[in-house]
């Protein structure tokens, strides 16, 4: 596998294992918005290999909308109690309706009510009529194994550019930066 993914797993591993970190798969997925804005939030990091980084999201969310626009992304990790941050840029492609099926199994029961019942990133009037909707769909579901809904994906991130910094409390951090060329990657070091 190549040598940055290598790497970006044994982080991942030490945040997950070795720290205390409650959501150590959390990260910052910045797109590009229809006015060329830079728009950032977490979302959970699901699986990285050589094909990619993968989370999973509505489909017709703020971020789905813009990814399907601009496929640009960054995704930017910071793992405060091993004191890791990681940043990647690459393009976002739309994983397989199959290998979404595959997450989807994963989620609880409630989050998959949540999926159901919101329009994720619409304006609505109060936040009584989102645990109406919440109840309301969970009243109605029979099914014991919920359906993936359509509309409900994920978004693998090809890396172009992979950077670990290793944070000093004297500033002088340690940053490494891989880039891609053709299929070699190069690293290189950069000031902090
Ligand atoms: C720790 C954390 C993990 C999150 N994980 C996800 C996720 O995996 N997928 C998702 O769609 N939203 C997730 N969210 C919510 C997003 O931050 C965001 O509010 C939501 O996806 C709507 O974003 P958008 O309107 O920019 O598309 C998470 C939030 C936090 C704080």
């Amino acid at each position: 596998m190549w040598k940055p993914i290598i790497k970006f797993i044994s982080w991942w591993d030490e945040a997950k294992n070795n720290s205390k970190l409650k959501h150590p798969s959390a990260v910052c997925v910045s797109t590009i918005d229809e006015h060329g804005f830079p728009s950032g939030r977490f979302v959970d990091l699901k699986s990285v290999d050589e094909s990619g980084f993968i989370f999973c999201t509505s489909l017709d969310s703020q971020k789905g909308r813009d990814i399907q626009r601009n496929p640009k992304v960054a995704l930017t990790f910071w793992w405060e109690t091993i004191g890791y941050q990681v940043r990647v840029n690459g393009l976002a492609s739309q994983i397989s309706s199959s290998l979404a099926e595959k997450y989807w199994k994963t989620r609880s029961r409630d989050a998959q009510i949540t999926t159901l019942s919101c329009k994720q990133s619409q304006y609505f009037f109060s936040e009584q009529d989102l645990y109406k909707q919440f109840e309301e769909v969970k009243k109605n579901i029979e099914e014991k194994q919920i359906p993936k809904p359509e509309n409900w994906g994920g978004f693998v991130v090809k890396p172009i550019t992979i950077e670990f910094l290793t944070f000093k409390e004297s500033r002088l951090h340690i940053r490494e930066q891989y880039t891609i060329n053709g299929d070699e990657w190069q690293k290189r070091l950069l000031q902090p």
